[in-house]
């Protein structure tokens, strides 16, 4: 009895020492920033333009929906884990809920220039959505985000509320063989990561694992073992 009290007690405090210390004091850490939007005094402005040094955008973050109209996305297609044959085009689908698609605007011209805008008559946010491939050199160091074998904005509507997009270039059937990550990149009308209304939630997007395999060198791996 004493000592499950005791072990109460422990993870009790533990919880309030997280809570603690996980929650930062903004008005002495920024103060500019908690200076409603005094942040970009003097800075270079978010103009539209995909500034690759960095700008500093005054864009509100808009409307956010309910926690029954949240955005959460499932790859369907290809099967996580699976092993795909490389040089050879395949096809990513995406399940996404909680998104009225089809909307992106200029994204040479207009990238986060203006607030999300949740549907009226759904309640579900203005967006689209993305496939975003990248080879994992590492299992224990993150990819450099700058590098990607593919990358495809979603820029009409579901159909049958899937997402649908072929993986391959003109230049390129496929992929070559490598372990990849695939993972959805939802985002509002205006380029903006998608805002919720709570914390505690499941993940807006979603990422599967696969291999592509040099489909020829499979071929006389097995006719090796035929031939033993
Ligand atoms: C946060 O920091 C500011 C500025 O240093 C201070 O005035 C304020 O009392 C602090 N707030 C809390 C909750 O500690
Ligand atoms: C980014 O910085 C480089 C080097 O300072 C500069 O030449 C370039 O014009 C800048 N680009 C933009 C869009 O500000
Ligand atoms: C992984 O390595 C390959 C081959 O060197 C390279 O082409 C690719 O850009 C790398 N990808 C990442 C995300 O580091
Ligand atoms: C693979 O997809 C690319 C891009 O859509 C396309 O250009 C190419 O013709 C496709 N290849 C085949 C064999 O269908």
């Amino acid at each position: 009895m004493k000592s499950q009290f005791t072990i109460l007690l422990f993870v009790f405090l533990a919880s309030a020492i997280t809570l603690v210390s996980a929650q930062q004091n903004v008005t002495a850490l920024f103060p500019e920033a908690e200076a409603d939007n005094n942040i970009c005094k003097g800075k270079t402005p978010t103009n539209g333009l995909q500034n690759r040094n960095g700008s500093c955008s005054d864009t509100v973050q808009g409307e956010i929906p309910d926690v029954d109209h949240m955005v959460s996305s499932l790859i369907v297609e290809p099967a996580n884990g699976c092993n795909l044959p490389a040089f050879t085009n395949f096809t990513v689908k995406i399940s996404t809920i909680g998104i009225v698609s089809g909307f992106f605007d200029d994204p040479t011209s207009q990238y986060y220039t203006f607030p999300q805008v949740v549907d009226k008559e759904t309640g579900n946010i203005f967006g689209h959505s993305h496939v975003t491939i990248q080879q994992l050199n590492s299992t224990t160091l993150a990819p450099n985000p700058k590098l990607f074998a593919f990358f495809k904005g979603l820029n009409a509507p579901e159909e049958d509320g899937l997402f649908s997009q072929v993986v391959g270039s003109a230049a390129n059937n496929g992929l070559p063989p490598g372990e990849y990550r695939i993972c959805s990149m939802v985002a509002s009308f205006a380029h903006q990561p998608t805002i919720m209304p709570v914390a505690q939630r499941g993940s807006q997007d979603d990422c599967i694992r696969i291999t592509i395999s040099d489909a020829k060198k499979k071929r006389k791996v097995s006719n090796k073992k035929r031939k033993a």
